[in-house]
Formats: structure tokens, C-alpha cells, sequence
């Protein structure tokens, strides 16, 4: 049974941790996160900060943070195991992708980059070379990306690298399609804040010679970063990362 830890368990963490218990697929080592309310009645050590003779022990730590916390503890958890990561605005900063790819042959560990909040990551990937254009719009509420706007406003329109850092926690779909597609400065991006829905929406858009592709996802969300879909997701994702062998992959 593989042995799994957690960097970060609210919302889609205790999904996953609750799904690994149910399934029985994964032993919980750890959790780390100085938050953490166990209302899940788990008997793993729960951590502020991380351990190394834990992370020894482990086989793959899952990110569910935020970008800032995913990368203070990037080097120790890939010296020892491999990376599940939803924070994927990380890769928006050249040295720290440039670090993750470094960290990954030196040790011989894995990062799984999981599709969650939309569908089709994978196509996204298959089609990375023949991709013209890619472009993401995204509608959440204003609660939701952290703004008090009270009526629909366009927040950002560009390239996709500088709104990673303008939004971390919220635009981890554009990173992740940046990630698989064409890169985070060909990549459009364009974020409105709108008080009037109750979503997160993401319209995508890839086009190439011949090809037109539309993805058009909405999931419920109350105002929160994560939407009502992304926590199945994850659990899918992560019952084909403990049956997976192989190199780096989308799941
Ligand atoms: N890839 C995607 O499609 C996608 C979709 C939704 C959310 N996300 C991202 O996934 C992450 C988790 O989302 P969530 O809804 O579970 O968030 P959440 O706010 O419910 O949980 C985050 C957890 O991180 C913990 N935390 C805070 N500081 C910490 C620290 N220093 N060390 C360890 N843990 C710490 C908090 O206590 C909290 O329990 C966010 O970064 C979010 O942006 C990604």
C-alpha cells in the first residue's frame, strides 16, 4: 500500500484524505498544515511545519496549500518522494519550473499534474505543438478572486504568466493549460470578477490549422477558490497516480 502525506488538507485535501481511508488505497503518513482541523478522526501526525524522517517514509506528499507554502517545501519533498500538486501557478516563475525539473532527475521523483478544475488537460498535452492560439476566460465572483467589485469588471487581460502571480490561488487552470499547451507567454488570459454569478467559468479556447476547440466549464462555487467539481476530480486523479508507473504525466 502506498504511504501518502499532505502539504495543505482543507477543502480538496480532506476529499482525498477521506477518499484514500474509504478506498483503501494509500496509507496517510502525515499531514502538514498549521490549519488543520481533524474532523476526519485521523490518527497520522499532524504537522506545522515538515519532517524529514516522515517524508523518508513517504511515497508521494500531495499539494493542496497554496503556491508560497508548495514552494518553501518543494526541495525536501522531492529529495524523498514524488509530487501530486494543485498549486500549478508555481510554474509561472521560470526558476522555480526550471527548479522542479532539476529536483525531479536529480532524485528520480515524479510530479502528477492533475486535470482538476477542468476537463481535457490530456488532449490539451496531445496537441501542444499544433496549438495557434490558447486562450482561457475566466468568470468567478468577486468574493471568490478576493475583490469587492460590485458590478462585472474585466480584472486582467494578457498573457498568462503575469496573472499567475496577480492571483495564485485562482488561476491554477490557466497555469495548468499554459503548462501543457503552448506556455505561459503565448497562453491568453482573461480574468472577469462578476457579483452576480455563484461559479467558477472557464471558456477555453484552442485553435491551430484546421482545428477549433471549445471547453466550456462551470462549477459551483459559493464564492470559494474551489469549485464543487475539482474535489471528484482530484480523486480520480489520484486513484490513477497510485496505479501509475512511469515519468512525468498530466492525470
Ligand atoms: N489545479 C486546479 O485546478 C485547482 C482547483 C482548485 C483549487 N486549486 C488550488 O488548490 C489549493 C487548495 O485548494 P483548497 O480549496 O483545498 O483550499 P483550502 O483553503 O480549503 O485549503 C488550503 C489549506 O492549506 C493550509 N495551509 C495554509 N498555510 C499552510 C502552510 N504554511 N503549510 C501547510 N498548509 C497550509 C490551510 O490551513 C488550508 O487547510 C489552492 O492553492 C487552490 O488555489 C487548484
Amino acid at each position: 500500500m502506498k504511504k501518502v502525506g499532505f502539504l495543505g488538507c482543507g477543502k480538496i485535501g480532506k476529499a482525498l484524505a477521506k477518499h484514500l481511508i474509504e478506498s483503501k488505497e494509500g496509507e496517510i503518513t502525515f499531514v502538514q498544515d498549521p490549519g488543520f482541523v481533524n474532523d476526519l478522526d485521523l490518527s497520522c501526525p499532524v504537522l506545522s511545519q515538515a519532517d524529514e524522517s516522515l517524508l523518508a517514509q513517504t511515497d508521494l506528499v500531495i499539494e493542496c496549500a497554496t503556491a508560497n507554502v508548495l514552494k518553501a517545501n518543494l526541495e525536501l519533498i522531492l529529495k524523498h518522494c514524488d509530487l501530486m500538486l494543485f498549486s500549478v501557478t508555481t510554474f509561472s516563475e521560470k526558476e522555480t519550473e526550471e527548479k522542479i525539473r532539476t529536483l525531479c532527475k536529480e532524485y528520480g521523483h515524479k510530479v502528477y499534474i492533475p486535470h482538476g478544475a477542468i476537463l481535457g488537460i490530456d488532449g490539451i498535452f496531445d496537441g501542444h505543438k499544433i496549438w495557434n492560439e490558447v486562450h482561457i476566460t475566466t468568470t468567478k465572483s468577486p468574493k471568490s478572486l478576493g475583490r469587492t467589485d460590485t458590478e462585472r469588471t474585466l480584472v486582467y487581460d494578457g498573457p498568462t504568466r503575469a496573472v499567475c502571480s496577480l492571483y495564485p490561488r485562482n488561476v491554477n487552470v490557466h497555469a495548468c493549460i499554459a503548462l501543457a499547451g503552448i506556455g505561459f507567454d503565448k497562453t491568453h488570459s482573461t480574468i472577469i470578477s462578476d457579483p452576480a454569478v455563484s461559479t467558477n467559468a472557464h471558456l477555453i479556447t484552442l485553435k491551430g490549422d484546421g482545428m477549433d476547440i471549445t471547453l466550456d466549464i462551470s462549477s459551483y462555487a459559493n464564492g470559494a477558490v474551489t469549485g464543487a467539481y475539482t474535489p471528484h476530480s482530484a480523486c480520480g486523479s489520484l486513484d490513477r497516480v497510485l496505479a501509475a508507473e512511469g515519468a512525468l504525466r498530466f492525470v
